[in-house]
């Protein structure tokens, strides 16, 4: 079962490096991933091209964003924009209410300040565990990662087995530069999250999230009290157990 994970993942990663033109790339995911393809987007610049290549191949995909309930008003601005732009609809997926109340209960309203166990709590309840849920049944999660955005993301393939999560995980965006990516928001007149332009690259929640000075990694600003190789939410680097989130 694995094995065949692995094996379309290699074949759809050959089949995407053969393909320039970003919705056709959207095109053919959405044809070749049989079943529910799913993008989580978070708005930012990478989300906001691959949405728009989703849009412009009119592409069968399952659009959804994870609201944490800590998002900067902007972000949320964004998203209704997008959703008017595009003419579709971004489903917003928020956090077990119950999972919120005991969490904030037991470390308080700023708690992932405290400690990294703490912050690792915080981004579990109100973006790993949502996300799970939302892509439960799902055979394909898009992303908008690109390689070089992190040191912890050094090497973005196009397509990979997520087999904690048994499904095919895609990032069209893998081999593209922020340049790039740039380029194509212009050309298009991509929605972009006002932020962007405030000094904000990477932007993720408000309490975790800081303008970065010229020349600093565009990544400093999240969780920046933390040491580089500690900032990744877990969406993206902590095995996860297949349907955890229920
Ligand atoms: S994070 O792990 O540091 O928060 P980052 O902001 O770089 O992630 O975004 C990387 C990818 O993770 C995005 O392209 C998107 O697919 C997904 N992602 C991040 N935050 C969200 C969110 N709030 N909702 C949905 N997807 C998200
Ligand atoms: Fe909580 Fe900060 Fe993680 Fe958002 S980024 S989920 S506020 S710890």
């Amino acid at each position: 079962m694995e094995t065949a994970l692995h094996d379309t993942a290699r074949q759809l990663d050959a089949e995407l490096r053969e393909i320039d033109a970003l919705p056709a790339r959207l095109r053919h995911i959405a044809q070749a991933v049989p079943g529910r393809v799913a993008f989580s987007t978070s708005l930012g610049i990478e989300d906001q091209v691959v949405l728009a290549a989703i849009a412009a191949a009119d592409a069968d995909v399952d659009v959804f964003t994870l609201d944490t309930g800590r998002h900067f008003p902007e972000t949320l601005e964004t998203l209704d924009m997008s959703e008017a732009r595009y003419g579709r609809q971004i489903r917003v997926v928020f956090p077990e209410s119950d999972d919120v109340e005991q969490l904030v209960a037991r470390d308080g309203i700023f708690g992932f300040r405290n400690s990294l166990e703490a912050r690792r709590a915080c981004c579990d309840v109100r973006k790993v565990r949502p996300l799970n849920r939302a892509l439960q049944g799902a055979s394909g999660w898009i992303t908008g990662l690109r390689s070089g955005q992190a040191t912890t993301r050094a090497e973005v393939p196009l397509a990979s087995a997520d087999t904690n999560l048994g499904l095919i995980k895609i990032s069209p965006l893998g081999d593209w530069s922020l340049e790039r990516i740039e380029a194509y928001a212009d050309e298009h007149a991509v929605p972009r999250n006002p932020l962007h332009a405030r000094g904000f690259p990477s932007i993720g929640c408000q309490p975790c999230t800081r303008a970065i000075e010229p020349g600093e990694d565009i990544r400093a600003g999240r969780w920046w009290w933390e040491n580089a190789e500690h900032k990744e939410c877990g969406l993206h680097s902590r095995p996860r157990a297949k349907g955890q989130a229920a």
